[in-house]
């Protein structure tokens, strides 16, 4: 008898791998009509629908427990007589109450505030007028026209889940592809460029930037007592406090991968690629007076404004280009082309478009699909690759690790996170456990490699292999080429009159809290940017007058006026009788 069942069971996933491979010969002759949703149907749907048809009636909208057991009576708990006491057996309500409990998982430790959507990518076929092939074996990149579906999350950085959207910081910009070789992930942001350029201070900025551990606000005194120290983030001040440090929205910003990767054709030949997203609704940015309005009216307006526009047809658009460079130390430059503190001139390395993406689908679950989603640096496909950049190497680490721990993990194995295409590992079991990662044909006791019983073999090499030179001491040192001040300077001279008045009032609120030595630090620091940077800060500085430490510090970056709300609340607050 057991050796009956245990055969009948073997017949049964040989059936479900047949139908697997039916459906993973569909994708990979590209058949792009299928529906994706179908290749994460996992491997024991089969048997899960042959129970379905157990169920008597099938009735799809008759509520029952995750035991499938009708519910009955979901409006009163089973308790001794009508006024109680509850027995502990409700295994309906325990069931539901403590699911309830854990709805939440651990937000992300920065980029907690997000909103995401569906769309597609297409590639031109070319970078700038040249075949793309020239430079990277991509697939996604070749034939013009070809679209591979993405998903897409935009953020803000510092504050939690549901803060406001209106606040001073980077925002997230973040792209997963579904390509035929399996998931890329661009994880970027809408500024250029990024604070600091080690990732052993990635940590110490963001604690200074999220609120103070004591009193749970954000406060200009610690990211400013961080900032003097750490002079090469101030190209990102820069941008930071002016008014590209709050867009106007998801939809009218322009993203950036930042770190530098490297593009690897099929001869295994690389390039360094910068990436950018250009937005073709064009760019708006908001002084810190326009942002103060908005959040008075909606603290939600980004994600409203991204899913308005996207139910209405009016999809968002953004070219792709990259910027490329050949991959040595570049001694013509006078900064480390790998540090992502500054950016490449677009007149030495012009920007070359490769494809346009649109966003057309609007989520249907806003937890399933954008909570956990889950992006990664370190998810690349063939023809692409890590450049040495020591930040990019950090962010790899660091992105799945968290993600293990956030999501769970299998957290790959989720439909949002899972790729478009077939997967076939030996990784087995773990919390939560949906799918088996086996391939059509695959012996199922074989879970290891080699085998000559069935099991997985490893695939056949794309192209010649890309195989860097590396050598030197292992050692801990900055880079050589610093540069930390000019660039900062040539930024706060290229600014409209407008944007410059702005950068200097933000600057000018948010240092004010802040103590003698940091503001003082601080304006030399402007100085060596540009003079009249640090003579204006100076000024706004001495007119300003310094406030008071016990009641103005912290608030939301670059807003004036911190105090005074707290005072008007009180002051303004209608009186009310306890009932
Ligand atoms: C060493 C530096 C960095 C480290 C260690 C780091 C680490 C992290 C971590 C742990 C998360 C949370 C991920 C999650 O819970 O799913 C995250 C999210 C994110 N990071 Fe970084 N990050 C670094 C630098 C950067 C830079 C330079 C950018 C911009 C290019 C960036 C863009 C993002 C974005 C867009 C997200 C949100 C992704 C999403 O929407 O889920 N990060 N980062």
């Amino acid at each position: 008898m057991r050796i009956f069942l245990c055969k009948l069971w073997k017949y049964k996933i040989f059936q479900k791998l047949k139908e697997a491979t039916n459906l993973h010969e569909q994708v990979t002759n590209g058949n792009d009509k299928l529906d994706p949703t179908i290749l994460s149907t996992p491997i024991h749907d089969a048997e899960s629908s042959a129970d379905q048809e157990v169920a008597s009636g099938k009735e799809d909208s008759i509520l029952t427990n995750r035991q499938g057991h009708p519910i009955d009576n979901n409006q009163s708990m089973r308790t001794v007589g009508s006024r109680g006491p509850t027995t502990l057996e409700n295994y309906d309500f325990i069931e539901k109450i403590t699911h309830f409990d854990r709805e939440r998982i651990p937000e992300r430790v920065v980029h907690a505030r997000g909103a995401g959507a569906h769309g597609y990518f297409e590639t031109y076929g070319k970078v700038g007028d040249e075949p793309v092939s020239k430079y990277t074996r991509a697939r996604l990149f070749q034939e013009k026209g070809k679209q591979t579906p993405v998903f897409v999350r935009f953020s803000t950085v510092i504050h939690g889940k549901d803060s406001p959207e209106t606040l001073r910081d980077p925002r997230g910009f973040a792209v997963k592809f579904y390509t035929e070789d399996g998931n890329w992930d661009l994880v970027g942001n809408n500024l250029k460029v990024f604070f600091i350029r080690d990732a052993i201070k990635f940590p110490d900025f963001i604690h200074a930037f999220k609120p103070d551990p004591v009193t749970n606000i954000q406060d200009g005194e610690r990211i400013f007592d961080f900032i003097m120290h750490t002079p090469e983030s101030l190209l990102t001040i820069t941008f930071l406090f002016s008014p590209w440090g709050i867009p106007a929205n998801y939809r009218q910003m322009q993203g950036s991968g930042v770190n530098t990767y490297k593009w690897v054709n099929s001869q295994g030949e690389a390039v360094l690629v910068k990436y950018h997203w250009e937005p073709k609704q064009g760019i708006k940015n908001l002084t810190q007076q326009e942002a103060d309005q908005i959040q008075g009216k909606n603290f939600n307006h980004a994600t409203q404004d991204l899913y308005q526009a996207i139910e209405s047809g009016n999809y968002p658009e953004w070219e792709l280009c990259i910027q490329m460079m050949s991959d040595d130390e570049h001694p013509e430059l006078d900064y480390d082309p790998l540090d992502d503190t500054k950016l490449w001139p677009p007149d030495k390395f012009p920007f070359l478009p490769v494809g346009r993406m649109v966003l057309n689908r609007n989520p249907e679950n806003y937890f399933a699909e954008v909570e956990q989603a889950s992006f990664g640096t370190g998810v690349l496909v063939d023809g692409l690759d890590f450049s040495d950049d020591k930040m990019l190497q950090g962010r790899t680490f660091s992105y799945s690790d968290t993600q293990r721990y956030r999501v769970g993990p299998n957290y790959l194995q989720l439909p949002i996170n899972a790729p478009k295409k077939h997967v076939a590992t030996n990784q087995r079991d773990g919390q939560m456990t949906y799918q088996v990662g086996g391939a059509p044909g695959q012996n199922p006791h074989v879970n290891y490699e080699p085998s000559s019983l069935g099991g997985l073999k490893e695939a056949a090499r794309t192209g010649k292999e890309y195989t860097p030179w590396v050598e030197g001491n292992l050692t801990r040192q900055t880079i050589e080429r610093t540069n930390d001040y000019k660039y900062a300077g040539e930024r706060y001279r290229e600014f409209e009159d407008w944007e410059r008045d702005d950068l200097i009032n933000n600057l000018v609120n948010t240092l004010r809290t802040c103590s003698p030595h940091i503001q003082q630090t601080m304006t030399e620091l402007f100085s060596k940017c540009d003079p009249d940077y640090g003579r204006r800060v100076a000024e706004g500085l001495a007119s300003a007058g310094r406030a008071n430490a016990d009641t103005e510090f912290g608030g939301p970056l670059g807003s004036s006026h911190t105090a005074e709300a707290v005072t008007e609340a009180e002051r303004t607050g209608h009186p009310a009788d306890p009932y």
